[in-house]
């Protein structure tokens, strides 16, 4: 089977992020009714979060029976064509139990380990998010026309707007927080929007400049990390690490070099 192009793997993954997204939607109402824990009381998981995953697998593997499959609810299996699926079934669990509408579906496609195509559907506002490599990140919603997505471009460190995120075991969060401290007199403000995947598409769209985290999954960035880079970010690990190990930063280039220099400074 010969290789498939980025764009006809990203027609295969806006299509089963579409559908998890219509399922998704139609679960919020009961969202509150079948909630279970994780790596902490804070980690939760819904009923689905699990359903939305199994839809996402039956689906891609229906488009393509000899690829590999990743995902945050346990979808683990190793294929033969060199592509592999990355999916989040619902990044921003939080926010989807509490109606905050800030909670996506996210699909990415990998091959031979580098990720080629990516898709984030935020399912509370239908805003979706698409890359494939080399062809740019773009924005289409509800009513309005699709657009190219650049990243901001912040003229120093004062005037970046960051975005981040923290983990869900205590000990972390208080490491974050630490970080967090020296870093807001730093920059313009801080946004902790509850969702990995929208934050990295929203340093896409130039709707902060800035989004740094640490002990993501591949879940959680992987599709986003490519319409972060599509759109002009700088997507980069810490000290110049492969991006998530083990920090995921995307940074608008006119502040690239001072930002990620602060945050290894933060992180010893
Ligand atoms: C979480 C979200 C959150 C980030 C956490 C992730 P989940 O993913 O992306 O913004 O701070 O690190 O685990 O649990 O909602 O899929």
């Amino acid at each position: 089977m010969s290789t498939p192009t980025s764009s006809q793997l990203l027609d295969v993954a806006v299509s089963a992020a579409r559908e998890a997204a219509d399922l998704v939607a139609r679960g919020r109402d009961g969202a509150g009714a079948h909630v279970a824990t994780k790596s902490s009381p804070v980690d939760v998981v819904t009923a689905v979060d699990a359903a939305s995953e199994e839809l996402l697998v039956r689906r891609l593997l229906t488009a393509r029976p000899d690829d590999g499959v990743l995902g945050e609810e346990g979808a683990s299996r190793n294929g033969t064509s060199g592509v592999r699926w990355i999916v989040d079934p619902i990044d921003g669990t939080v926010n989807f139990l509490y109606d905050v509408p800030a909670y996506g579906v996210s699909v990415a496609a990998e091959v031979d380990g580098s990720v080629r195509a990516g898709a984030v559907l935020n399912v509370a506002t239908g805003e979706l998010f698409t890359a494939s490599a080399g062809e740019g990140a773009w924005l289409s919603a509800p009513g309005r026309t699709v657009r190219r997505l650049h990243t901001g471009r912040p003229a120093s460190l004062e005037q970046t707007l960051v975005a981040t995120g923290f983990g869900y075991r205590a000990e972390q969060r208080r490491a974050q927080g630490r970080v967090v401290a020296e870093l807001l007199p730093r920059v313009r403000d801080i946004r902790r929007f509850g969702s990995a995947a929208l934050d990295l598409c929203a340093v896409a769209a130039g709707r902060v400049d800035a989004y740094y985290e640490l002990g993501l999954h591949p879940w959680d960035h992987a599709a986003g990390a490519l319409v972060a880079a599509e759109a002009g970010a700088v997507v980069s690990g810490l000290r110049g690490a492969p991006v998530g190990e083990p920090m995921v930063v995307a940074v608008a280039p006119s502040v690239a070099e001072p930002f990620l220099d602060l945050l290894a400074e933060l992180h010893p």
